[in-house]
């Protein structure tokens, strides 16, 4: 999980910062991760890419 990649290219959001607002604010959801990070509020394409994070992180 220590592979960095830019996730949201709309954004410029990396794989990190997503990963860190996810831990620091227990989000659930890809809607949350975009309040925070802004990713995934453009044109959408990477929120598949969210997704999967999130599932990473709380263990689906
Ligand atoms: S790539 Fe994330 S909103 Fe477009």
């Amino acid at each position: 999980m220590d592979d960095d990649k830019m996730i949201c290219t709309c954004m410029e959001v990396y794989k990190s910062t997503i990963v860190k607002a996810i831990k620091e604010n227990g989000l659930k959801t890809v809607e949350e991760v975009g309040q925070i990070t802004e990713a995934g509020t453009v044109c959408g394409q990477c929120q598949d890419e969210i997704q999967i994070i999130l599932d990473e992180i709380n263990g689906k």
